[in-house]
């Protein structure tokens, strides 16, 4: 039996969806991408979604963003607080913009924020607190948003790892000033490569809408609040007002979330129930720490920790899952700071000790859209007798 990390979740209604936008020879950013935006920010409850053509790139623009805004702008040399544990364009953007980044350490059973190493780490100096919710499993983000607006401090979401999930009956990706999210092809739905960005923020929509497409006023809102329309059309049509990029998404790419977001919830539905399985396999073994639900997980994959005072052989574990064909990897990208990356990174670190337990110990098994039950099954005689 195989069991992969990812699988494919399109059909015929994906592959209509691409050959309609061909006809029409239209494949830049259009109106596909703006229903699928508007159908986006609606479904997640937000004001605003703006596409991009990555969750890479959504974190990029969302950063530069706050940069940009008139009121309290973050700054060369501000601090912002992140877990060690995420994927690597969590944290590259925010060097490059000059941040100060300080790691904190991650609670083994969440894989989120240590809550109260977290509280420790807030100073006078931090301006933001980015907050992944790793691997669908939500923050506890009653703390963190009370931690923020008790010390003044920008909430950013990258949740690019868990669309779906939701904490007190609210989406993640709906609790900061800016939320990141990330359609690529393993994740809860895909567009191929693909990110959006929400907020309900309508001066920070408009700059991100600038800062995804050349820095150009070409797409703003008509009473947009970054700029005032000057009568000239031969010069507005090309005039720049900020340092942006290009990295826009492609028609292809919005049809086809079109047509995703709407088995978004059937897809919940599905890796819920394997997750209960495999929940259910694995609760009591005391081999292994698995991920502990914070209010209700998209399950993204099922993460597996060797209890470290057992003194099991993570090789030989993995060498196990290897010949009998069940893939597996890294938990999102490991600890961070085992990066050769993190040399350039203007960074300090409170603590780091679970993470590299996670680092050292850990792997994850992909969760899917369908029904793996049986693979489950077979994962856990699998790992019977280590
Ligand atoms: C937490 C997190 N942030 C950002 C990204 C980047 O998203 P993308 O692969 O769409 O660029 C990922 C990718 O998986 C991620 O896990």
């Amino acid at each position: 039996m195989k069991f992969e990390l990812a699988s494919s979740t399109w059909n015929e209604e994906e592959r209509k969806a691409i050959f309609d936008v061909v006809e029409t020879n239209i494949f830049t950013m259009g109106k596909n991408v703006k229903a699928f935006e508007e159908k986006f920010a609606k479904y997640f409850g937000m004001k605003h979604a703006v596409m991009a053509n990555s969750g890479s790139s959504a974190n990029l623009i969302a950063v530069a963003a706050l940069f940009y805004k008139k009121d309290n702008p973050l700054k060369r040399g501000d601090e912002v607080i992140v877990p060690c544990v995420s994927w690597s364009t969590t944290f590259h953007p925010l060097h490059q913009y000059g941040l100060k980044l300080k790691f904190v350490d991650i609670d083994l059973n969440t894989l989120n924020y240590d809550i109260a190493e977290l509280k420790k780490a807030i100073s006078k100096k931090t301006r933001m607190i980015v907050a992944v919710s790793i691997l669908g499993n939500p923050c506890q983000f009653d703390e963190i948003t009370k931690l923020c607006s008790e010390n003044n401090i920008i909430l950013f979401e990258d949740n690019c790892e868990s669309m779906g999930a939701r904490f007190n009956g609210k989406f993640t990706g709906s609790f900061g000033l800016v939320n990141t999210f990330s359609t690529f092809f393993s994740h809860h739905i895909s567009t191929m490569e693909g990110g959006l960005v929400l907020t309900d923020d309508k001066e920070i929509y408009n700059l991100l809408k600038s800062l995804r497409n050349h820095g150009w006023t070409r797409d703003q809102d008509e009473d947009s609040p970054i700029f005032e329309r000057k009568g000239d059309d031969f010069f507005e049509a090309y005039r720049f007002i900020l340092p942006g990029y290009n990295v826009r998404p492609g028609e292809l790419n919005g049809a086809i979330g079109l047509k995703q977001l709407d088995k978004l919830e059937g897809f919940l539905k599905l890796r819920r129930q394997n997750a209960a399985h495999f929940v259910n396999l694995f609760k009591d073994d005391k081999r292994f720490i698995i991920q502990k639900e914070v209010g209700e997980s998209s399950w993204f994959s099922f993460t597996m920790i060797i209890n470290p005072e057992l003194g099991i052989n993570r090789k030989k574990v993995l060498g196990r899952l290897k010949d009998a064909g069940i893939e597996h990897r890294i938990i999102t990208g490991g600890n961070i700071l085992r990066h050769d990356v993190v040399k350039y990174y203007d960074h300090t670190v409170t603590r780091r000790t679970n993470a590299d337990i996670a680092h050292d110990n850990g792997f994850f098994l992909g969760n899917h859209p369908i029904d793996i039950r049986d693979r489950l099954d077979y994962l856990h005689q699998t790992l019977k007798g280590i």
